[in-house]
């Protein structure tokens, strides 16, 4: 038998999108707009597709989170939000078994701390954080903005790119965010990533 590992992972995520409509197809442009990322910053082709694999599974930790708070229209409760924190450390937990995954359940684990030491799970600090988990924090942000949710309406392309630059530094690297300005300067590029987003 011989399975598809990519077309695999991406039935493994539909497991958890089939759950929560509001985050169906999030993991595909976070994958998506991470892997245009790493490839503009020069990465290898192997890293580039394990970012890949990693975007499409970052969250796949929040079939662990019950119904109620995963799938809850309002505003979270302070509690309910230390619930949600819980899934890059489910997410890790489901995959750490696997060696053909590498460090991707690492990525996944730290895909919430930020640049600045005020994330979760470990509070991990600036180059502490794997440079994976740093790309797909900036493309899962980005996506996070532009795309509507229960409580937050979406902002514009041109808001959220000005939103990623005034946390560059606190929330995210400021060289993948600045990575992230240069490829949108490519035209072609630029009309991928608003594809993916479907924005015009
Ligand atoms: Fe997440
Ligand atoms: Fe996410």
């Amino acid at each position: 038998m011989n399975i598809n590992f990519h077309v695999f992972i991406d039935n493994l995520v539909s497991t958890i999108e089939a759950k929560d409509l509001y985050t169906a197809g999030h993991s595909t442009r976070v994958a998506d707009l991470a892997f245009i990322i790493a490839e503009h910053m020069n990465y290898n082709k192997e890293f580039c597709e394990k970012i890949h694999i990693a975007g499409h599974l970052h969250d796949i930790g929040k079939i662990g989170i019950p119904d109620g708070i995963l799938l809850k229209s309002g505003k979270l409760t302070k509690s309910e939000f230390e619930v949600i924190k819980d899934h890059p450390l489910i997410g890790f937990e489901i995959l750490k078994n696997n060696p053909s995954l590498k460090d991707v359940p690492l990525i996944i684990k730290h895909h919430h701390e930020k640049f600045d030491g005020t994330g979760y799970p470990d509070q991990l600090k600036s180059d502490d954080i794997p440079i994976g988990s740093r790309i797909i924090a900036v493309a899962d942000s980005f996506d996070a903005m532009v795309t509507r949710r229960t409580y937050k309406s979406a902002i514009t392309f041109e808001s959220a790119i000005e939103e990623l630059l005034t946390e560059s530094h606190k929330q995210f690297d400021k060289n993948i965010v600045d990575n992230f300005l240069d490829v949108i300067k490519d035209r072609e590029k630029l009309s991928n990533i608003k594809n993916i987003f479907s924005l015009s």
